[in-house]
């Protein structure tokens, strides 16, 4: 069967205040009316079954947001390596041939996607390869992976190589080059995902999982992302496009690409702000009123006991506040 494994146990830092450790990306409406874990469940249903993927501590949350998917909780937070080698594992333990197709919870995605996702199972299933999806890119974003497009196969392209979060400037060399984002998804049979996690920092836990003993093997594994530890250096890999419109809504400027704006720019999340003389705002609340005169480019969220205002050029820099808070605690 067709397996969507949802990743749900990041926790998101630059869509502070109203991301929070304990309560992450995924758990928000950001742009719809359910939280973007629940849209992504909901989403997931080209598959035949939905498995969610998350740490200890959000379980509860899980039960809320998706309450009829199965879930898998890894015994440790150690970033999506372990995590997807574990759940893969589980995966593998339960279903025949399943074929797995990986997808964030914290994205914003448009018409087309359940085509490509089948589209990449399919690759992934005829090839044992394993299969990323490349988007085509709009800027130098240094947050994302970047994949060189090798020789053409069927319906795919060689993944000649994976670079994951470069510099700005390695960022606009790839741009110029071609290279495609990653876009986060991905697709494998379960071997296809052990023989490379075999060769790589992920494979003290497989070996403990084989063992029967996923606790001495998260204590065992360094904490790592599937990207560094796996794609970055696999042998065997397939690109497929994603083919529809993707957004990872990593900070509060990605708002206006998907909340359309009033006739001066703006663009609110929530209720209804008063704008006098403001243009090319974002502001996002959860109750608040908020007001802006006379301002411009500006992010303005206020969420809870929490204000933040940040030109909306610098949102990235706002991971520094998250760190400055965690010091003063
Ligand atoms: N179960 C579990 N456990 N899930 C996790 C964990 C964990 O320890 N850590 C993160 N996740 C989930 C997040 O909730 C998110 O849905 C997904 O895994 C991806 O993690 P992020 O931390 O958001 O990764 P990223 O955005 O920095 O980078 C990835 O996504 C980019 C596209 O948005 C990479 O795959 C990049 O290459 C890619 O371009
Ligand atoms: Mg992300």
């Amino acid at each position: 069967p067709l397996v969507a494994l949802v990743l749900a146990g990041g926790t998101g830092t630059r869509l502070y205040p109203a991301s929070r450790s304990d309560r992450p990306k995924q758990f928000l409406p950001l742009g719809g009316d359910r939280s973007l874990l629940a849209e992504t469940v909901a989403r997931a249903d080209f598959a035949d079954h939905v498995v969610v993927s998350t740490r200890p501590a959000f379980t509860d949350d899980i039960a809320d947001h998706a309450p009829d998917a199965e879930v898998v909780v890894e015994p440790a937070a150690k970033d999506t390596g372990p995590a997807l080698v574990y759940a893969t594992h589980r995966i593998a333990a339960s279903y025949d041939d399943p074929v797995v197709v990986v997808l964030p919870s914290d994205h914003h995605v448009g018409d087309g996607f359940a085509e490509a996702m089948t589209s990449g199972a399919r690759v992934a299933a005829d090839t044992d390869s394993l299969v990323a999806f490349g988007v085509e890119p709009t800027r130098p974003e240094t947050g994302y992976g970047y994949i060189e497009p090798g020789a053409d196969r069927d319906d795919a392209r060689d993944l000649a190589a994976f670079h994951e979060k470069p510099d700005a400037e390695t960022a606009a060399r790839y741009v110029d080059q071609g290279y495609l984002w990653n876009a986060g998804m991905f697709a494998w049979t379960p071997e296809a995902l052990f023989s490379a996690a075999r060769d790589s920092p992920l494979s003290p836990l497989l070996d403990a999982l084989d063992d029967g003993d996923a606790d001495a093997g998260f204590a065992a594994v360094e904490g790592v992302s599937i990207d560094y530890a796996v794609m970055e250096r696999a042998a065997d890999a397939a690109v497929v496009p994603a083919d529809f419109e993707w957004d990872d809504l990593g900070s509060w400027d990605a708002l206006e690409r998907i909340v359309d704006a009033d006739e001066d720019g703006n663009v609110a999340l929530g209720d209804d702000p008063v704008f006098v003389d403001a243009a090319d705002n974002v502001v996002a609340t959860d109750g608040a009123t908020v007001s802006l005169v006379g301002v411009s480019d500006l992010a303005v969220v206020a969420w809870g006991d929490r204000v933040l205002v940040v030109p909306k050029e610098e949102a990235q820099k706002v991971r520094e506040v998250v760190s400055r808070l965690k010091r003063k605690e």
